[in-house]
């Protein structure tokens, strides 16, 4: 089966419905027809300041969200990133046929990097594409899922690849992203032309996945939509009712049509209201089940350690093959 990747960073107690809507649903469904895997990136969250212990316990939670969201341990290699010491190997050798220009073109590092000011923005924030290049590589994907943001950073990793290729000899699968179109991005639900994020500023426009139902039900009702007061899909003119039917489509696997014909002449209220139901009933059984999960953490570990073994097999072969290639002299 050919080989597919893809990872979320452990930045929150919760992923938010953009990292289900956009990566975990696509994920759950490849996973059958290719030999997945998928990390926890906890390196890639240390590129911004985290609290140790939180960082234990996040790294944790969002392991047991893939499971509950049905990425199945015993299909795919579900592997915390840290437990595979190829991946910072990798990362250093890309990094010395990566350009300082190139590097410093990737937006999410301008953007991220602006937020936090030129002299706390880490350097480490400044090559976290090249991490992710290193990530992807290692298991010689060819398909890596993932939502609109990270489009920019996979095209980074088909250059490395290729150039990694050209110097030294094939060593590399070039890999290709895969973006949902219509899932691609899911927006914040009180400011529908930017992103849902995990760190946005105010908590009141992002579904959390681990949220009380209550509290979602809550934030769907407040979203903001506009004047109109018919149920449309209308990207340009009105974002805020797109991105709800959007979010409804996904996870309730029907066409935005279908719903747009069932909520016809009926106000925003109405359509809320069903949003509000389709989220409580597929969030609330991944919440349960994660609670449940969390409540045996060593059977959690035991689970990670061994898809990390399984990772680390492939890894180490491809990282083997690299330091050869660039003339690193092997330790007898
Ligand atoms: P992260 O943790 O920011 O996001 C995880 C995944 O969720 C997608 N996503 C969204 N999709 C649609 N709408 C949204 N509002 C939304 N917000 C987030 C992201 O596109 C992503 O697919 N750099 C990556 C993690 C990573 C990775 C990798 C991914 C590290 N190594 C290797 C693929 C392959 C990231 O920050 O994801």
């Amino acid at each position: 089966k050919p080989r597919l990747y893809s990872g979320m960073q452990p930045s929150a107690d919760s992923l938010q419905a953009g990292n289900y809507i956009g990566a975990l649903l696509q994920w759950r469904e490849m996973q059958n027809s290719y030999d997945a895997f998928f990390s926890v990136v906890d390196l890639h969250a240390i590129t911004v300041p985290q609290d140790p212990a939180e960082l234990r316990e996040k790294t944790r939670r969002t392991a047991a969200q893939y499971i509950a969201a049905g990425i199945e341990p015993s299909k795919s290699t579900l592997y915390v990133q840290s437990h595979v010491r190829a991946h910072a190997e990798l990362a250093w050798i890309l990094s010395t046929i990566t350009g300082f220009g190139e590097a410093g073109r990737m937006t999410q590092f301008k953007d991220k990097s602006a937020r936090y000011g030129a002299d706390s923005a880490s350097v480490g924030l400044f090559t976290y594409p090249v991490l992710m290049a290193a990530d992807i590589l290692l298991y010689q994907s060819e398909l890596v899922p993932v939502g609109d943001d990270q489009k920019q950073h996979v095209e980074l990793t088909r250059d490395l690849a290729e150039r990694f290729n050209k110097r030294f000899g094939k060593t590399f699968t070039v890999p290709k992203a895969v973006i949902q179109k219509d899932t691609a991005r899911i927006y914040d639900l009180q400011n529908p032309t930017s992103k849902m994020s995990k760190s946005a500023e105010s908590d009141a426009g992002v579904l959390w996945l681990l949220d009380d139902p209550a509290k979602s039900a809550k934030k769907i009702m407040r979203a903001v939509t506009d004047t109109e007061g018919s149920v449309r899909y209308d990207r340009e003119n009105k974002p805020g009712v797109s991105n709800l039917l959007t979010i409804y489509a996904a996870l309730s696997g029907r066409q935005v049509g279908s719903i747009e014909d069932e909520y016809a002449g009926r106000g925003y209220g109405d359509f809320k209201k069903g949003l509000a139901e389709v989220v409580v009933n597929e969030f609330g059984p991944v919440r349960e089940r994660v609670l449940e999960l969390l409540d045996d953490p060593a059977e959690l570990d035991r689970i990670l350690a061994a898809n990390a073994a399984r990772a680390d097999e492939v890894a180490d072969a491809t990282l083997r093959d690299v330091y050869d290639k660039v003339g690193l002299l092997r330790r007898v």
